[in-house]
């Protein structure tokens, strides 16, 4: 935390986190020097006419926006116009190991607030146009070139009858051309807008998810409601005759309002919600299982003679958090033996453990901890 890094102009994580992190914007010129990115415009193209990947095309034709989604198929992709559109793919780090990667250089950010990398292309004159997002985000400059004009004061009311949320009176109050490895990192609220100078622009957006206080109460209530037991009926054996039949009575309010108030939850009520709905895959995130063929012929012994002899990895997909000695992957508690939880704090850390420097009987027990993991695709050995 103490090291300067090149990623963030030279400057140590605490200092970034202290000075800019969801204060103020900052554009960081070559923060990954040579960086020209890992996908060409035809590969992004292929990952969006696949079936389990998010995508969606924006195009602005006589000034009217359209957004279509994805799965695409190469015909749709060839019929593209000439100049104004943008192709963006989600969570491109669930397919790519090399975006894994990337993501791991923002490791000083906690897992916990991860989105995803999107990335986009888009030809001359693409862009998604004028709008805020509720991220934070490192905007990385592949190849070609995007011009970023940013206003953080701006009117914040958005053109009506849109499948976008793109705002009506956007002015810059910044701007700045960034090239291939340079960085803009926004926090959220910063109404931004990026047009591609050139028909070779790709963006590597790094972004933090930054749920709405509404929705993080919401499904909280739902967790609330999914685990709290209350045993008992209503009484009222002390009813007593009231004018109007119809009336809610002060004592049954005040009845209710006291069952209500014995609704507790404690420090690991919320922390059981965070580690469960932060691991949680998204709706559209599907695990590949072992083929049954395969599972029969791994028992947990097969597994721990594996690991002696292999890397432990997360498939590209999971999520492994935890708390303590409390762990969490893919919505589930994941219960660890005490022996075992560094290993595993280290698997969650950088998604991979070296499981032939460990004892025997370590590899034994993350067998145990693991198999049902490995059975269904939520880890991988290599
Ligand atoms: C883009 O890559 O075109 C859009 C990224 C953003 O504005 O959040
Ligand atoms: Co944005």
């Amino acid at each position: 935390m103490n090291t300067p890094l090149t990623l963030l102009n030279e400057l140590t994580p605490e200092v970034f986190l202290t000075e800019y992190w969801q204060k103020k914007p900052l554009l960081i010129r070559q923060a990954v020097p040579n960086f020209k990115g890992f996908l060409t415009p035809n590969e992004l193209a292929g990952l969006a006419c696949e079936e389990d990947v998010q995508s969606r095309i924006v195009k602005k034709i006589d000034d009217n926006w359209h957004l279509t989604h994805g799965p695409f198929d190469e015909l749709s992709l060839t019929a593209l116009p000439e100049k104004d559109w943008t192709l963006l793919v989600q969570a491109v780090n669930h397919h790519l190991p090399e975006a894994a990667e990337l993501l791991s250089q923002f490791n000083f950010i906690p897992h916990a607030r991860l989105d995803d990398l999107m990335v986009s292309y888009a030809i001359t004159g693409g862009s998604v146009g004028p709008h805020i997002d509720s991220y934070d985000v490192f905007l990385l400059q592949g190849s070609g070139k995007r011009r970023w004009k940013i206003n953080a004061h701006t009117d914040l009311t958005l053109i009506d009858g849109l499948p976008l949320r793109i705002l009506e009176n956007f002015k810059a109050e910044q701007e700045w051309v960034l090239e291939a490895g340079d960085m803009l990192y926004l926090p959220p609220n910063i109404a931004h807008h990026g047009v591609s100078e050139d028909d070779d622009c790709m963006t590597y957006s790094i972004g933090f998810r930054v749920p709405k206080k509404q929705e993080v109460i919401e499904a909280f209530l739902e967790h609330l409601q999914d685990t709290i037991q209350t045993d008992g009926l209503y009484e009222d054996a002390d009813l007593r005759c009231q004018q109007h039949p119809a009336e809610i009575s002060d004592v049954m309010i005040a009845k209710v309002g006291a069952m209500l108030q014995k609704i507790t939850w404690d420090k690991n009520t919320v922390r059981d919600f965070l580690g469960r709905s932060l691991t949680e895959p998204r709706p559209d995130v599907f695990f590949e299982p072992i083929s049954t063929e395969a599972a029969g012929e791994v028992s947990i012994d097969d597994f721990a003679q594996l690991l002696a002899k292999h890397i432990l990895f997360l498939d590209l997909k999971s999520q492994l958090l935890f708390y303590g000695s409390h762990f969490y992957i893919n919505g589930e508690p994941l219960l660890v033996p005490e022996d075992i939880e560094s290993p595993v704090r280290e698997l969650a850390d950088t998604r991979t453990l070296n499981t032939q420097v460990l004892h025997d009987t370590q590899r034994l027990m993350l067998a145990k901890t693991f198999h049902t993991a490995l059975l269904a695709g939520y880890i991988t050995i290599q």
